[in-house]
């Protein structure tokens, strides 16, 4: 039933494409006002593209945490505009019930197709059987919900965080494999219930557990954010004098940490060891002065992939229910070599 209905949208946009293309116009791309182009010498718009049905997309956003979610932001709208869908755009401030909210107005919009980036991975049930009620179909960028029913969803598009927090941990592990004291580690984690603070941190720990001698001796939420990062380090540091390395879910939890680290005297990098997860522009110049050891690429650039999908699931094609994100590792050599050309 909903692949017949979204069909339809599609049948309708192709026949008033191909309308256009014979009366000499273009087909509007990226404004949600259909505002026609014209070709050089035309003085009055087409009329028949204005009218023609863009795909709607409903995209609720996490927030705006971190220099990860800007860029994740960027290339959702810039590829939402060249594939020339009307979005619909919503940032929740990290907040599960505006999320929801959100949602719940897509779906009273009607909109073709629903996407989220769930910031917490329990508690969407309800929401998301309503939109199955209403014959939406739900798209998951980047984070999971832990949903029993996954017909709830048509696919989930982004990282493997455990083996995110798998690459951290076997990096540690190698560093340390030799040590013959104890080494301990601070862990500054996600935002609390998220899927990336919840695998980043078994991924870890499942890789350190080999070694007695590799301890985390605390590990607290910094929300992913650059000012709770530096608060938690500063506390990090009052409460421990002995801290080896830092593992932190993020780059901009890692860059709040390295104020606090540079504000207590010591350095980063060379004092406490710093690992983190993005390879985000700013993570990557820490990483390439040395002050972050360490880097776990986590690909934030979802939205070509995404646009991809909602046109797929449009067209009422068989799509992957799982489709993750290829990423490397950084050293610091490494992040010196490839800085200039990092796109975010
Ligand atoms: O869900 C991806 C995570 O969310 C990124 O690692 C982090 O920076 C962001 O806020």
């Amino acid at each position: 039933m909903i692949i017949t209905k979204k069909m339809g949208v599609l049948v309708v946009a192709s026949c008033l494409m191909l309308l256009t293309a014979a009366c000499g116009g273009s087909t509007p791309t990226g404004s949600s006002t259909a505002a026609p182009t014209t070709n050089a010498g035309a003085t009055t718009a087409p009329a028949a593209p204005a009218a023609a049905k863009k795909i709607s997309l409903g995209f609720a956003q996490v927030g705006a945490e971190s220099g990860w979610r800007t860029a994740n932001t960027k290339s959702v709208q810039d590829s939402a505009k060249e594939a020339g869908f009307d979005l619909k755009f919503s940032d929740a401030q990290q907040k599960q019930e505006n999320q929801i909210k959100a949602i719940r107005t897509y779906i009273q919009q009607k909109v073709d197709v629903i996407a989220f980036s769930p910031v917490v991975e329990s508690g969407w049930d309800t929401v998301l059987k309503e939109a199955k009620d209403a014959k939406i179909p739900v798209i998951l960028t980047d984070r999971a919900v832990d949903s029993k029913d996954t017909s709830l969803y048509v696919t989930f598009i982004g990282s493997d965080f455990v083996e995110e927090g798998k690459k951290a941990g076997k990096w540690v592990a190698d560093k340390y494999k030799d040590a013959k004291e104890d080494v301990n580690i601070v862990e500054l984690q996600g935002t609390t219930g998220s899927a990336p603070a919840n695998d980043r941190k078994a991924g870890f720990a499942e890789e350190i557990k080999g070694n007695a001698h590799l301890k985390v001796i605390a590990s607290q939420t910094g929300d992913f954010t650059r000012a709770k990062g530096k608060e938690v380090m500063q506390a990090f540091l009052k409460a421990h004098k002995d801290i080896d390395v830092l593992y932190a879910h993020n780059d901009d939890m890692a860059l709040g940490a390295i104020q606090a680290i540079e504000a207590a005297g010591l350095k980063p990098g060379q004092d406490i060891t710093i690992i983190s997860v993005d390879a985000v522009k700013d993570g990557m110049t820490a990483a390439s002065e040395g002050k972050i050891n360490f880097i776990v690429e986590c690909n934030p650039l979802l939205g070509p992939q995404l646009m991809q999908a909602v046109n797929d699931v449009i067209a009422g094609k068989q799509i992957e229910k799982r489709i993750v994100t290829k990423e490397g590792v950084f050293t610091s050599e490494d992040a010196k070599k490839v800085l200039a050309d990092r796109q975010y």
